[in-house]
């Protein structure tokens, strides 16, 4: 007889090999299971979810509820709040650079300013039609513009006769009876350089300010109070024609050669 049969171990070598294999298996289900336990949530945890959620809802809400109104090209528009600085961004890149709005920003012989200079030299002369030298003038204006003229008066003295050193005369000054547009350019861009004056050759150490300023009534009733005071006497200057030359303004101050010859 087979000795083997007699041995029950090997016998159920098959049951065994079986038993060990499961119990293999067993054990490693056992590991890995006990590995993926999850151990109970902490306190910190449960705080912290609770503080993401409370935020997400006060985020909703503020988007809901809030936005901040922000005026662009006239209109007001509701940007929510995360989005502000994108927003800035975009309405800041999407504007003029601030030089072209102030051209007395621009750097000289930069292409701005080449390019302006060319804009300027293209445009178009304004024409504008004098006023009858013989109509009434409205005292109301020449009211306004004895007001205005206090600014004046600090360089080309009280009485219009100029102040030695600082200003040339107004009073029988060709440039202020002369052609409108002479007297309204001075004041919208400022003079300087040298210039001759009822005969006389001023070359003075700074030259007139720009005073565009002052509205286009304020100009226009100075200088019709200039044109007819001090002896003077000129068309009344009206804020129309003040205003076709406001796109002068921040140009370069004027030279005597800009201008129109007075007769
Ligand atoms: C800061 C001093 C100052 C002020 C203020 C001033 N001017 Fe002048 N003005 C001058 C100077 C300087 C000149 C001469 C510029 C030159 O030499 O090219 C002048 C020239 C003029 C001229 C041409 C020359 C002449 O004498 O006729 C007129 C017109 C004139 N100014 C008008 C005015 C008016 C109008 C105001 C007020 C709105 C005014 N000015 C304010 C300094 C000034």
């Amino acid at each position: 007889m087979d000795p083997s049969q007699d041995n029950p171990i090997i016998r159920f070598k098959a049951f065994f090999w079986a038993l060990a294999v499961f119990g293999f298996f067993g054990l490693l289900l056992a590991v890995i299971a006990l590995n993926n336990r999850k151990a109970p949530p902490s306190l910190e945890d449960v705080v912290a979810v609770k503080r993401y959620e409370t935020r997400a809802k006060v985020d909703a809400d503020q988007q809901a509820n809030f936005s901040y109104k922000m005026v662009e090209e006239g209109k007001t528009v509701q940007v929510p709040p995360h989005d502000v600085f994108a927003h800035v961004g975009k309405v800041l890149s999407q504007s003029k650079p601030a030089a072209v709005e102030r051209p007395e920003c621009v750097i000289p012989g930069s292409p701005t300013q080449k390019k302006m200079e060319a804009e300027a030299a293209n445009a178009a002369p304004v024409v504008i039609k004098e006023n009858d030298a013989n109509a009434p003038i409205d005292p109301a204006v020449m009211e306004a513009g004895k007001t205005s003229f206090a600014i004046c008066m600090a360089c080309h003295g009280p009485e219009g006769n100029g102040v030695a050193g600082l200003a040339p005369p107004l009073a029988g000054s060709e440039w202020v009876v002369g052609p409108v547009e002479n007297p309204i350019r001075i004041v919208l861009r400022g003079l300087g350089g040298p210039l001759s004056v009822k005969g006389l050759d001023y070359n003075l150490p700074a030259p007139m300010v720009a005073a565009a300023y002052l509205t286009d009534d304020q100009i226009a009733s100075v200088l019709t109070y200039v044109r007819n005071s001090f002896g003077n006497k000129a068309s009344a200057v009206t804020a129309d024609q003040v205003k076709a030359y406001r796109g002068e303004v921040g140009q370069p101050a004027l030279k005597a050669t800009d201008l129109k010859a007075p007769k």
